[in-house]
């Protein structure tokens, strides 16, 4: 610890102590809009907005508010003691007090609350204004006219913000050098930093196109890249591996679905189609939203629910409000609200105006009748479709111009229209954005070739701007480069398993990870045959269960050993006494990594399978297992039944099974024996088992079971990303949401320093240690060698010579395992280190 303090002297030059701007917990949020907004109303705006700005005040927007009048600032953020606004609420001065004499005035309790809202950092409704704004966003798209290249920039977002630059006289910001670029693709694309080695390849590259080169390998990596953009989507399409209703099942994911996609780039105009048409059940997840248990009120309904995730995810408009009342950020009225839900619903659906029936019934429509409409009197499948339609429609630019304009966000750390979600303000430059949504559909709605374009932008490879605070973003904003972003919980994790190798082997998401391509697929053969203990697996009764087993004989321990399963309608697998897996759902196959559970000689392998339903229906199970052996071979036991013609040896797979049922650890007692008269040589009869009588999981299964066992058995093993694996502690307090609600942009305001100490003795510290000694025990590093591979590896650069003195000296002639966790520790609290920038 006494060095660990010695290293946050020695790098706290430049340190800065990121600290929120919300104080201490509030006993209960504000809630602007019902709580302020009102009291503002009856009491203030009619002498304070528009064309009666008294003071030359404005309380219109959060923005105007804090621009002030005529003697400053009206509102110290956090601070009501310093507002000018709470001492012309609380004088005794009759000239001052506001509103001024003659007005009803505010009564005590109001005021309190108003303090309690300055103190709790004025929140404000994004989007919100007493005085509606009269703009109103285009609908169509709109081809732009590039302005000519200058000075050979000829990306035509440069060409673009090269003559919004040259119109206000504004500098161009200054380009970054090769290794912060390398950083910075790296996090933005494939959210991973890059390791010593790919940035030595990448600083070492004379080709004059090397960045776009590099932005292209990026791009192409598609695991990396959709691993990394799970966590967006994720967030944006509030899908989840572990939370509210998955176990109740009133919530269903869309991991595997969405996964998928990402992987293989799916054009987003599909992309958004399966989600609002799903076409299986794998993507259907987003649009049935939560059934929230007991009595929900009439805006958390299912349909309503449909209509706001549209709304929001695909559109940037905020339904929330509307679905209560009439919204009074934007345009969008209750009924039309209620229009959108009513496509998704399968009965009539009634209007609630805050939570009170109108007695009106809702007409199934969507928000832009001018495309078209969709037809209310056809069934709820076809009307999603043509919903499904319309959204993705080439004259519907507002769709087009919501997804360009939260991709620029993640790359240059503000939307062109700002906030993402509330499209209906005006973009800084319409130029800009209206030519990237063209671009993009004309690109066949193809993420990666915009993500390409941002990339290899000079705008792109600037300088961050230098923002004060937050408060910058209220008054007109001006570009003038991209602005540093906070590390997502993601990528600081990811950023820590890459340092310490620490990653976990396991993870949560229901994905087929990797990218095994078809050819390999298709020379994948697979052993066995799905089998059961019945003759008659056609008809196997509801809940029947048996217990399958098979002896493994392997000539040695294997190098490494995988197995798959699939049992219709749940198994548990046990290999050696060893609980080895276990699953309920028969569409789901995950390779089982048994490299640790088999030994060399007998093996003895039990899968206890169960039938569902509630009536007789068709049972069966299929097993796999591969065993590469130190010499090169490989052993292969799979189910078979004793007549089968399958190739292969049949030595090892002599199938049997018994409907006794084994205990926790997979052994078996005589039935009606008490616990403490345990026979352990007790064995249940055992019976041949069949092969199953109808199939109907083969075709379905044969791909992700060839596919599990390759990716499995490769050799290469992926890092475990932390997008896959469920939130904890760290990642929470980090900002990775609890994806009840969807996320299009995560704070940027974080305790880091308050969320790591919470978390020391767990997870981070925990990692770091055990990289620490992992580092030490490969003796690949003396202390200098150490701190170059560190630093050159979390912040792509090499330690200054001060930076490199101390931290020499601090680990000393050989490091330890603690002195090696103080410098890790020490370098990731750099904010240089938690930022992209
Ligand atoms: C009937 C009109 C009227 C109402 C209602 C009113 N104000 Fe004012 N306000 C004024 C006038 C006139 C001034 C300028 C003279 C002054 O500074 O006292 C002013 C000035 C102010 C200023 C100082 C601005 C500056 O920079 O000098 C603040 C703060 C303010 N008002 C807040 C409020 C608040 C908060 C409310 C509601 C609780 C309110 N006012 C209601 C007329 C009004
Ligand atoms: C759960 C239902 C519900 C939701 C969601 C909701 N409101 Fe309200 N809102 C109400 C109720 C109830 C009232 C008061 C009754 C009425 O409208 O007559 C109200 C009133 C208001 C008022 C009028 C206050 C005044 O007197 O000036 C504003 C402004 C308002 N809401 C804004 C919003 C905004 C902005 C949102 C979205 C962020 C929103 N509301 C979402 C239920 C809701």
């Amino acid at each position: 610890m006494f060095a660990r303090s010695l290293f946050f002297t020695a790098l706290s030059l430049g340190w800065v102590v990121v600290r929120s701007q919300v104080a201490a917990a509030e006993p209960a949020p504000i809630d602007f809009a019902h709580q302020i907004a009102p009291i503002l109303r009856a009491h203030c705006i009619k002498c304070h907005t528009g064309a009666k700005k008294e003071g030359a005040l404005s309380l219109n927007t959060r923005g105007e508010l804090l621009a002030g009048g005529e003697s400053g600032p009206a509102v110290v953020v956090g601070k009501s003691g310093e507002s000018e606004l709470v001492a012309r609420l609380t004088t005794t001065d009759a000239y001052l007090r506001m509103p001024p004499a003659g007005e009803k005035s505010v009564p005590e309790e109001k005021i309190a609350l108003v303090k309690r809202w300055i103190d709790a950092g004025l929140p404000w409704d994004e989007g919100f204004a007493f005085v509606a704004p009269a703009y109103e966003p285009p609908l169509r798209p709109r081809k732009v006219s590039l302005p000519p290249a200058v000075d050979g920039r000829t990306n035509p977002i440069d060409r673009i913000l090269d003559r919004y630059l040259a119109e206000r006289k504004l500098p161009r910001p200054a380009p970054i050098d090769d290794a912060a670029f390398a950083r910075r693709a790296y996090l933005d694309l494939v959210g991973l930093l890059p390791t010593p080695a790919q940035l030595d390849e990448f600083l070492g590259d004379a080709r004059p196109d090397r960045r776009a080169q590099l932005v292209s390998k990026l791009l192409a990596d598609d695991m990396a890249y959709a691993e990394h953009w799970l966590t967006f989507w994720n967030d944006l399409l509030r899908n989840d591996y572990a939370g509210t209703g998955f176990i109740t099942g009133g919530r269903k994911q869309i991991s595997r679905w969405l996964y998928d996609a990402l992987v293989t780039n799916m054009p987003y105009d599909q992309f958004a189609r399966e989600l609002i048409a799903p076409p299986s059940a794998a993507s259907a997840g987003f649009g049935e939203g939560i059934k929230w248990r007991g009595d929900v009120s009439a805006g958390a309904t299912v349909e309503i629910q449909f209509a706001q995730s549209v709304g929001q995810t695909f559109l940037g408009i905020n339904l929330k409000c509307a679905s209560c009342h009439d919204s009074f950020i934007d345009r969008w009225k209750l009924e039309e609200s209620y229009g959108l839900a009513a496509i998704f619903a399968t009965t009539t659906l009634e209007i609630h105006r805050c939570d009170k029936p109108i007695g009106k019934q809702a007409q199934a429509s969507w928000l832009f009748p001018e495309l078209r409409q969709v037809d209310a009197t056809k069934p709820q499948p076809e009307r999603l479709q043509q919903l499904a339609a319309l959204m993705t429609h080439p004259e519907n630019g507002r769709f087009t111009r919501t997804i360009v304009n939260r991709l620029w966000h993640r790359l240059m750390g503000r939307g062109i229209v700002h906030p993402t979600d509330a499209m209906q303000t005006p973009p800084w430059n319409d130029d800009l954005l209206d030519f990237l949504a063209d671009d993009f559909a004309a690109h066949g709605y193809d993420l990666k070739h915009t993500l390409r374009l941002i990339a290899t932008s000079e705008a792109y490879q600037s300088r961050v701007q230098t923002v004060a605070d937050d408060a910058a973003d209220d008054g007109e904003y001006v570009y003038a480069g991209p602005r540093a972003r906070r590390l997502t919980a993601e990528q600081f994790v990811d950023a820590v398993w890459q340092l310490t190798g620490a990653a976990p082997t396991a993870f949560h998401a229901p994905v087929l990870r990797g990218d095994v391509d078809l050819a390999t697929l298709a020379k994948e053969k697979l052993g066995g045959q799905w089998i059961w203990g019945s003759a008659d697996s056609a008809k196997a009764t509801a809940g029947e269960t048996f217990t399958f087993r098979a002896r493994w004989k392997l000539p040695a321990a294997p190098v490494q050993a995988v197995a798959v399963a699939s049992c219709d309608n749940s198994y548990r697998l046990y290999i050696n006494n060893k609980q080895a897996g276990a699953s309920e759902d028969w569409t789901l196959v995950e390779p089982l990594v048994l490299t640790q559970l088999l030994k060399a000689g007998d093996n003895e392998i039990l899968i206890v399978g169960t039938n569902g339903g509630r009536t007789p229906n068709a049972a069966g199970l299929y097993f796999e297992a591969r065993a590469r052996l130190p010499d090169g071979s490989t052993s292969v036991l799979a189910t078979l039944a004793p007549d089968s013609s399958a190739a292969v040896d049949k030595s090892q797979s002599s199938w049997t099974c018994t409907v006794d049922k084994p205990d926790a650890r997979g052994a078996f007692t005589k039935p009606g024996a008490r616990k403490q008269d345990r026979d352990e040589k007790y064995q249940p009869e055992w019976k041949p088992v069949h092969e199953v009588t109808v199939n109907p999981w083969e075709k379905k299964l044969r791909n992700p079971l060839r596919a599990a066992l390759v990716r499995g058995s490769s050799d290469v093993q992926h890092m475990v990303r932390a997008s896959l694996v469920k939130s904890d502690f760290l990642m929470r307090s980090l900002g990775r949401p609890n994806r009840d609600q969807i996320v299009s942009v995560r704070p940027q305001e974080l305790t880091t320093l308050e969320a790591i100490d919470l978390s020391n003795g767990s997870t981070l510290a925990e990692a770091l240690h055990r990289g620490a000694v992992a580092i030490v025990k490969s003796k690949k590093y003396d202390g200098p060698a150490l701190v170059d591979y560190v630093f050159r590896f979390a912040l792509a650069r090499s330690p200054t010579s001060d930076e490199r003195a101390v931290a020499v000296e601090v680990l000393g002639p050989t490091p330890s395992p603690e002195s090696v966790e103080d410098l890790l520790w020490a370098v990731l609290m750099l904010p240089e280190f938690q930022l992209v920038r």
